[in-house]
């Protein structure tokens, strides 16, 4: 009967802070949130992370993992392998009935449900993860974890919602059509193939849309030349790209200072890019940037020296990333996890 799951402390990368995570927000905060937005013309999505990622679910109701063990709150950033147990009753009713509390806050046409980073480990242990997949007749983890996916997927349709899932899930062939897969990284086939079939995608590759990444990483340049040419993706299948999304994940991002610099510029090259405006040559659409800069005064611009990058600095960019941001034991345990 935990009420809120707050972390107790946090470690961004190297930076040990040592007090309680943000807050807990009220069904009519969020609710504020959601009509302040749509008063400036913007959507709120919401995203429930399942199966993976559970962990503060997980340790409010530990019944619904297939150990039933206590979960500890997660304190840093990983994939872990507390996941929710698919065969038991359980976890449906519960996930659908937060579902439900989701639904009366956030009245948007989509609603994500994740379906990343979720390692099948524990369900490789479980007698009913097992025994289910027997029932099933799956073969694979990747069909096992859609069959739970397809059921949240339908009961989001029965509210006349459409789920969007990350591309993992579309490593099953199983994968309900009537979700829209959000596309971020590695082999692309299963989620071409499902744009070709007629399903429907958002593109967020990471080395060019993720915004968490610093600028040594995915510099500006970088950004401006994304392309949606999928390999593969027929001329029907790019019709079926429903629009890009640049996420900016804050496990190492402490505050708003920093957040706007990784922002801005960069949102302005990922928009022209989604909307294929970005054939005008890179030193013109600067000059556009400094334009807009000069205009945005209300927004923190990263600093200019560091928004072009040659390809190389990828190089450093990563090094830099797994220096500042893992202690050599994080290292250890997820490699040996
Ligand atoms: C993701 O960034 N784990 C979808
Ligand atoms: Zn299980």
């Amino acid at each position: 009967n935990k009420i809120a799951a707050v972390r107790p402390y946090s470690d961004f990368g190297k930076t040990h802070i040592e007090k309680p995570y943000g807050r807990v927000y009220t069904k009519s905060e969020m609710k504020e949130i959601v009509d302040y937005c749509a008063e400036k013309g913007i959507e709120v999505i919401p995203e429930f992370d399942m199966p993976g990622h559970t962990s503060a679910l997980l340790s409010a109701i530990p019944s619904l993992s297939c150990t039933g063990k206590d979960v500890k709150i997660k304190t840093h950033q990983g994939i872990f392998k507390d996941v929710l147990c698919l065969a038991k009753e359980e976890t449906f009713e519960t996930v659908t009935a937060i579902i439900d509390e989701f639904l009366e806050i956030f009245p948007s046409e989509y609603f994500h449900i994740g379906g990343d980073e979720a390692p099948a480990a524990h369900w490789k242990e479980c007698p009913e993860c097992q025994k289910k997949m027997k029932a099933l007749g799956v073969e694979t983890y990747a069909e096992y974890q859609n069959f739970f996916m397809n059921r949240i997927i339908g009961y989001l349709e029965s509210k006349n919602r459409h789920a969007i899932v990350w591309n993992e899930a579309a490593k099953g062939e199983n994968l309900d059509k009537r979700a829209v897969i959000q596309y971020w990284k590695e082999n692309p086939a299963p989620s071409v193939k499902f744009l070709n079939n007629g399903g429907k995608a958002i593109l967020s590759p990471f080395s060019y849309c993720y915004f968490d990444y610093d600028y040594h990483t995915t510099p500006l340049n970088r950004v401006y030349s994304l392309d949606a040419n999928l390999k593969g993706l027929t001329e029907e299948g790019k019709k079926n790209i429903i629009g890009f999304e640049a996420t900016v994940w804050t496990e190492y991002i402490s505050d708003t200072k920093r957040f706007e610099e990784f922002v801005f510029p960069r949102i302005i090259a990922v928009s022209k890019a989604a909307h294929g405006e970005n054939n005008k040559p890179y030193k013109e659409f600067l000059d556009d940037v400094r334009t807009l800069r000069n205009k945005l005064t209300d927004y923190a611009f990263c600093d200019e020296k560091m928004w072009t990058k040659p390809r190389i600095s990828t190089v450093y960019g990563w090094l830099k990333f797994v220096k500042d941001r893992y202690s050599a034991n994080y290292i250890k345990e997820q490699l040996f996890k």
